[in-house]
């Protein structure tokens, strides 16, 4: 079977891609540096619109060294291109310290300071692009600096004048998944009515795959509430815990879901193996660190102590979880197989075959898809398009469920179940040519 082998090594591939991951996400922040000496410290990143807006507010400054010119301790805006050329200079040796560069839009440097240990500041950004709020310390080894930070971006709305705090490109997302939830409780809508309409047909793997969607639907609309809440507000503490709790039952339901469908439980049989069991008794605890990591990785930012730590068992979790999904459909299409050959029935094996088949390119599809192609997509596109990669990312889910509610659905005459003589023949037919080629 010339099966699973590459995409196993397009997963793999996958999780490289994914390490060096940096998202833009920006809301208010703080944080807290201590005794740093690092000569270069990022805070945040954030696309502004021309009416942009830094509110920078740092107190219990200390530094380790007073009687250095303090022009070149400082916080400054650059955008990703700039700080390529400012590399560049420092390297050329054209500037000693990136504040002297006039690539980049110093916002506040020390020596403003005069003794105080805390300051205010309101900064306008009226150039219209994607900026890194960053520290620099041209002093390194000589200067140790401690300090509060607390950083808030927003964008002014044209009209009202509101604070926006979603980085452009990425405030219409509330609409968006607004806009999805709406799809979905629409799809369940119409898989209750399927239910009802079928009910003499219908397993118990139908009653999963409505929670599925539900959860989905909830799901959506928790985010949505989340993202304008961080809009309105600049904090992320609207439904915070409902959101969490519905996006966890959301990862352990789909993928349970899958390794269902996958292992053919209540369609093929009513039962599920002992190997069966245990990919599902790794994949749910699985799910459950997954989702602590989204956790941490929501709440403390891209620049945060653990964050990269956090991101990465994410990542490690999610890629195993996708393969292991994939072995009982794998196990499924071998067994199919197998019986094809030695019962009588070729012909219904292997239309339940060719569905099997299908189900495993799609899952791998979808994998593939909502975690690379989405992630190259976020990378290439500008900040101010930034939802794009977030709507592909759920069309392909969309897509997803669609296409398993439709070959899975309900159906007294499903043409992988009943099966006529007539066919039967032909599919053995199929099958006898299909063995041949591989001889
Ligand atoms: C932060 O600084 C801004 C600009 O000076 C000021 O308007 C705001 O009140 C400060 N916020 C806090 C929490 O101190």
């Amino acid at each position: 079977m010339a099966l699973p082998s590459s995409s196993f090594f397009l997963l793999l591939l996958s999780l490289f891609t994914f390490l060096c991951f940096s998202p833009s996400l920006a809301e208010i922040r703080f944080s807290e540096v201590r005794n740093d000496d690092r000569p270069i410290i990022p805070f945040d990143q954030f696309g502004f619109t021309p009416t942009g807006r830094l509110e920078l507010n740092v107190s219990h400054i200390s530094l380790s060294n007073n009687n250095l010119d303090l022009s070149k301790v400082g916080f400054f805006l650059c955008t990703l291109d700039a700080w390529l050329h400012v590399l560049q200079q420092l390297e050329d040796g054209e500037i000693r310290c990136a504040l002297q560069s006039d690539l980049v839009k110093p916002v506040y440097t020390f020596n403003s300071l005069k003794g105080s240990n805390s300051f205010d500041n309101l900064y306008l950004e009226n150039d219209a692009d994607q900026y890194n709020l960053v520290f620099a310390n041209c002093y390194q080894e000589q200067l140790k600096v401690s300090m509060k930070v607390r950083s808030a971006m927003y964008n002014l709305d044209g009209k009202s004048g509101n604070r926006d705090y979603l980085s452009a490109g990425r405030t219409i997302l509330p609409r968006v998944y607004f806009l999805f939830s709406l799809v979905y409780s629409g799809l369940a809508g119409i898989w209750i009515y399927i239910i009802y309409k079928k009910r003499l047909t219908v397993f118990g793997i139908h009653f999963f795959m409505l929670s599925v969607v539900i959860l989905k639907a909830l799901n959506l609309l928790c985010e949505a509430e989340d993202k304008s809440y961080i809009k309105r507000t600049g904090s992320a503490h609207g439904w915070d815990v409902l959101f969490y709790i519905f996006s966890f039952l959301k990862g352990i339901t789909l993928f349970t879901l899958i390794v269902l469908i996958g292992t053919g439980w209540s369609f093929l049989k009513p039962y599920l193996q002992d190997k069966e069991k245990k990919v599902l008794m790794i994949v749910i605890p699985l799910q459950v660190v997954a989702n602590i990591a989204q956790v941490v990785i929501d709440e403390s930012g891209p620049y945060g102590h653990d964050w990269i730590t956090w991101k990465q068992v994410f990542l490690l979790v999610d890629v195993v979880c996708c393969c292991a999904v994939l072995f009982p459909i794998v196990w499924s299409i071998k067994n199919l197989r197998e019986a094809a050959r030695t019962d009588g029935k070729a012909a219904v094996n292997l239309m339940k075959l060719t569905l099997f088949r299908h189900y495993y390119i799609v899952v791998i599809c979808y994998i593939y898809f909502t975690r690379v192609v989405v992630y190259a997509l976020e990378t290439i596109t500008s900040y101010r398009y930034s939802w794009t990669s977030v709507v592909a990312a759920e069309l392909a889910t969309l897509a997803f469920y669609v296409f398993t509610g439709y070959k899975f659905k309900p159906e007294a005459h499903n043409p992988y179940f009943v099966i006529d003589d007539e066919e039967e023949e032909a599919a053995a037919e199929a099958l006898k040519l299909e063995d041949e080629f591989e001889l």
